[in-house]
């Protein structure tokens, strides 16, 4: 039997491997079926294309929810570790109980995910790139039903594809959509759905055009406390003397970050406090930096929050306004790195994800 893991493959240049789809071996498939109470069996499908009914409702009606999680290679390339997979099946089963879907076993989670890695792992990026492969499990409703009830069938399935990261490593400017809301504030903000992702689509670009490479969302009834950011969760570090506290929100409508969570894991291990509440729109002058926490972003440094059409903040250092807008700015002009703060957690989170660090917290899981 030949070693495993294969070495990667010779046909990416892993130099440049950026955030897009890439074809790979293929993903791993079960189906629920609500008679039978069952999932099948774990199958490996050698193609990207999914075969579903057009009247299914995660067509129709929305009924999807995903996950994303990464894979590593280990220094001397040949072990691979999945980062935290037993949270990513947690926080499935979470989503899939608010769009009335059947929840998908820990246990087979793992396994799938662990499957997908293993029979595409010839497109694990090489340990000395600092990528990964990102790995997307998705449930939705797959059988046909017109009526707004849930149908007889689920599709459990994980793709795999090798990755950087998104945004880049370079401070990022954020811009606040004040025009639309993310969630609302009963609703499903909390819930890795697309539902929550497609509306944010249009202001996302619109933003883009603007210069702005990442959006931030407030809570929906007043608009006066920070949520997330459209791709990943919101961190403040506050800086006292030598006393660093890092800031999270705590909000219902946003969406519990594995990253996030590790960094604060991070944060406290070096002796830094960490506060989750509610954060007012008018605190983020009071933030040494802000940074963007998620699996596909990783930990993004924020350049600069700015917000339009608004006059809600005191005049500080930090603050500047034009006639239609107020910005916050983190990272002076011409200087592109990140913060020290964000490269303090960066390295702990990577040097553990590759294996350069002591696994402390037990969150690499071997395949
Ligand atoms: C992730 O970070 O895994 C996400 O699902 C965010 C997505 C917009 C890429």
């Amino acid at each position: 039997m030949a070693p495993f893991p294969p070495p990667p493959v010779n046909t990416i240049d892993w130099s440049n491997v950026g955030f897009r789809v890439r074809e790979v071996n293929g993903h791993i498939e079960s189906h629920y079926s609500v008679k039978t109470g069952k999932w099948t069996p774990l199958r490996f499908v050698a193609d990207p294309y999914m075969r579903i009914h057009g009247m299914a409702p995660a067509l129709n009606y929305g009924q999807q929810a995903y996950e994303g999680l990464k894979a590593f290679r280990l220094p001397g390339n040949d072990t691979i570790a999945i980062f935290r997979p037993d949270r990513n099946a947690a926080r499935l089963q979470h989503s899939a109980e608010f769009i009335s879907m059947p929840p998908v076993p820990i246990d087979f989670f793992l396994d799938a995910v662990k499957a997908a890695v293993a029979l595409n792992a010839e497109y694990v990026p090489p340990h000395e790139t600092g990528a990964a492969m990102y790995i997307r499990p998705q449930v939705y409703g797959s059988s046909a039903q017109l009526g707004l009830n849930p149908p007889e069938e689920y599709t459990f399935c994980v793709f795999v594809l090798p990755t950087g990261v998104y945004h880049g490593t370079h401070p990022v400017k954020a811009l606040i959509l004040d025009d639309f809301d993310r969630a609302a504030p009963n609703g499903t903000g909390s819930a890795k759905v697309g539902g929550n992702y497609a509306p944010v689509l249009r202001w996302s670009e619109r933003a883009r055009n603007e210069g702005y490479g990442i959006t931030l969302h407030l809570d929906s009834k007043r608009h006066e406390e920070v949520d997330e950011f459209s791709t990943s969760g919101f961190i403040g570090a506050l800086v006292e003397g030598d006393a660093v506290t890092l800031v999270v929100p705590d909000s219902t409508a946003v969406i519990d970050s594995v990253t996030s969570d590790s960094i604060q894991h991070l944060a406290r291990s070096f002796g830094w406090k960490v506060e989750k509440r509610s954060i007012k729109y008018t605190e983020l002058p009071a933030f040494q930096e802000v940074m963007a926490a998620g699996t596909a972003a990783s930990l993004v440094p924020i350049r600069s929050i700015t917000r339009r059409k608004s006059a809600a903040l005191p005049a500080r250092p930090r603050v500047s306004f034009t006639s239609t807008d107020e910005t916050v700015t983190y990272t002076p002009d011409g200087y592109d790195h990140p913060g020290p703060l964000c490269v303090r957690l960066l390295d702990e989170l990577k040097g553990i994800q590759l294996g350069k660090l002591e696994d402390k917290f037990g969150w690499r899981f071997e395949v």
